[in-house]
């Protein structure tokens, strides 16, 4: 039996015993040290490849680390070794900022949910710089880039390019951030006039960049469930248009009907994990069916084991990711989609 078997009769009754945001800051610390050689060999976990190609990159398979968990890059080789196919680290901004005042993390145990409101809380984007050049992890990685809560939005692009140039070198794909709930204003940038702005500044950059170094690094833009389908029929048309490489559906949802009653239900932020399934699932089979075959789509949002998994495949997603069912089942989540997909 496998070490990671025991995490939820045996370590997750402890870790829930701690304030949520510790035991996340305690997970990444442990992830840090366990990166170390000898230990990363000893805390690995062999997990059956199933390569496939997506947005010109060769992924080992398609689940991977969501955004958020890993924001500085402290812990990459050691989630890496526990069979990852990719990680999305971040998001990142220019400058380092501690985010909103806590608590702002929750867990809504009855449903295997979280409600975050970190506010990207990271330690700026030239501190994850160097942690992706000390990494030996060789697994796709994407970042996630963002903008400071200080930078007023019409300047957002401003950040946003700041992070680009930074980790263009240093990592297999970028991820534009314009669907966090948590920092005032940032999912306005899903409007047609603001995105367009935004990310045609960030396409020519890329262009830019493609060109100087003979490299094209693909851009991902990660989208909020809470769009209405003119909104997610707009944020497709100006990814197709820009020729955005992929969508990634989606980020935490504001909506609180499937947990209402629940401990927790009433705290303001994004709610992830199973109450997210349906609604992300959603939006990815009607972004789907905006934008065909012509744009890799990423399915977040519940992935809990091998049937959601399915489901966003089913709806059309290429790539999976997944951050909550990590926290209440450890990793041995990833093994099992894997393995069984
Ligand atoms: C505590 C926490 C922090 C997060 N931070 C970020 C972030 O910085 N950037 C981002 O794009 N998504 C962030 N997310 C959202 C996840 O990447 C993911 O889209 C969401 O949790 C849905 O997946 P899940 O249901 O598997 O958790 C965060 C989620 C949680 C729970």
């Amino acid at each position: 039996m496998s070490l990671y078997a025991l995490y939820p009769s045996l370590v997750r009754p402890l870790i829930f015993m701690l304030d949520p945001e510790k035991a996340h800051s305690l997970t990444i610390k442990l992830g840090k040290l366990l990166s170390r050689p000898p230990l990363l060999s000893l805390f690995s976990q062999q997990v059956e490849e199933r390569p496939l190609e997506v947005m010109g990159l060769s992924f080992k398979n398609n689940l991977g680390l969501a955004a958020g968990m890993d924001k500085n890059g402290d812990a990459i080789d050691y989630l890496g070794a526990l069979g990852f196919g990719h990680l999305e680290l971040g998001t990142v901004t220019p400058r380092a900022q501690e985010g909103n005042p806590r608590p702002r993390m929750f867990r809504i145990k009855a449903a295997h949910g979280l409600i975050n409101r970190m506010g990207f809380n990271n330690k700026g984007v030239d501190y994850l710089v160097r942690n992706l050049l000390s990494r030996n992890y060789d697994g796709v990685v994407g970042v996630s880039i963002g903008k400071n809560e200080s930078t007023a939005l019409d300047h957002a692009l401003d950040d946003y390019l700041i992070c680009l140039n930074k980790v263009y070198p240093h990592c297999d794909y970028v991820a534009v951030n314009i669907s966090c709930p948590n920092t005032p204003g940032l999912t306005a940038l899903q409007e047609a006039a603001p995105m367009e702005q935004l990310i045609s500044g960030i396409k020519r950059e890329q262009d830019k960049l493609a060109a100087a170094s003979h490299r094209y690094v693909p851009l991902v833009v990660k989208i909020a469930p809470d769009l209405s389908e003119t909104q997610l029929q707009i944020v497709c048309e100006i990814c197709l248009k820009y020729k955005i490489d992929a969508i990634s559906c989606t980020n935490t949802t504001t909506a609180r009907d499937m947990i209402s009653g629940m401990e927790h239900a009433g705290e303001w932020g994004g709610l992830s994990g199973r109450p997210l399934l349906n609604r992300s699932t959603e939006v990815l089979a009607k972004v789907h069916s905006f934008v065909g075959n012509e744009l890799p789509l990423i399915g977040i949002g519940g992935i809990d084991g091998v049937v959601s998994a399915r489901e966003k495949i089913q709806a059309g997603a290429q790539l999976l990711q997944l951050y909550s069912a990590f926290v209440y089942q450890g990793p041995q989540v990833i093994k099992d989609i894997v393995e069984n997909l």
